[in-house]
């Protein structure tokens, strides 16, 4: 129940899905924690060790806003969870340059200045960890998700890089993949019962997986038992890219 006892976190993309479910277990796990998501997103929560920040993670001023957020509301911060994401479906060849660069600076460039603004603070933490949500597709592909998959393989070598340079001060950074999750992203598909099922029967633990299997994965890297691993890739994906 206190994995988490003492720790400030902050969690983009609070609001919905993994971000939400993931704030939640890391209160109850006895963190106090930021939960950013655009304007106008549900930020409003059971538990009050949870305060909710409107705020848009590609703004200028967003890693600037948020990381004083969470100074002022948190005293501090040891865990910053970058799940902010957004999903396009266009093949390549009819991706505009604004869907491409939307998906790279929702999923990618604001993940880097937020870690950015973020890292003197994580240093000064006694258990400093970046969480960086990818995606299974970081490393596999599908029709229709060039943006996505680019921006996804693009975290993994921020994260690797991050996890290099900040090892000698005691912070972790580590990529989560998630597999097929039933959140706000997925929702219109797998509201269509035969996308639902072929994910589900691609997993071999033959269900899709729900947004607290995500957020349990998060919670371990967050806590002190991950305490040694820094610079990989967990799979939450029940297993859906064992087969090839
Ligand atoms: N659902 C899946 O199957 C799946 C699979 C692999 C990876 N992921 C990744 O998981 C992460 C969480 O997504 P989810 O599945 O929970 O979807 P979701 O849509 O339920 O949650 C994503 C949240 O990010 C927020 N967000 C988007 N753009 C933002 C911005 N510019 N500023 C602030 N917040 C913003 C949204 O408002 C939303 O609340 C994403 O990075 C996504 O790419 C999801």
């Amino acid at each position: 129940m206190n994995r988490l006892a003492g720790r400030r976190a902050i969690v983009t993309g609070a609001a919905s899905g993994i971000g939400r479910a993931s704030a939640e277990l890391f209160a109850a796990e006895g963190a106090e924690v930021l939960a950013v998501d655009r304007p106008g997103s549900n930020l409003s929560f059971q538990s009050n060790h949870i305060f909710g920040l409107e705020a848009d993670v590609t703004e200028a001023a967003a890693p600037g806003d948020v990381v004083a957020a969470a100074v002022a509301r948190l005293r501090g911060l040891d865990i910053l969870f970058n799940n902010a994401g957004v999903a396009t479906s266009a093949l390549a060849a009819q991706t505009s340059d604004e869907a491409w660069d939307h998906v790279q600076e929702v999923n990618l460039r604001a993940v880097f200045r937020l870690t950015r603004a973020a890292i003197p603070h994580l240093i000064a933490s006694p258990a400093g960890r970046i969480i960086n949500t990818a995606s299974v597709m970081a490393e596999g592909t599908d029709y229709g998700l060039a943006a996505y998959c680019a921006s996804k393989a693009g975290v993994l070598g921020l994260t690797r890089t991050l996890a290099l340079e900040l090892g000698r001060h005691g912070v972790t950074a580590n990529a989560l993949l998630p597999g097929a999750i039933r959140t706000g992203m997925t929702q219109e598909s797998f509201a269509q019962p035969e996308i639902a099922e072929a994910w589900a029967r691609k997993s071999v633990l033959r269900r899709l997986g729900e947004p607290l299997d995500v957020a349990k994965v998060a919670l371990f890297l967050a806590s002190d038992d991950a305490g040694f691993v820094t610079g990989q890739t967990l799979a939450a994906d029940g297993g859906l890219t064992l087969r090839i």
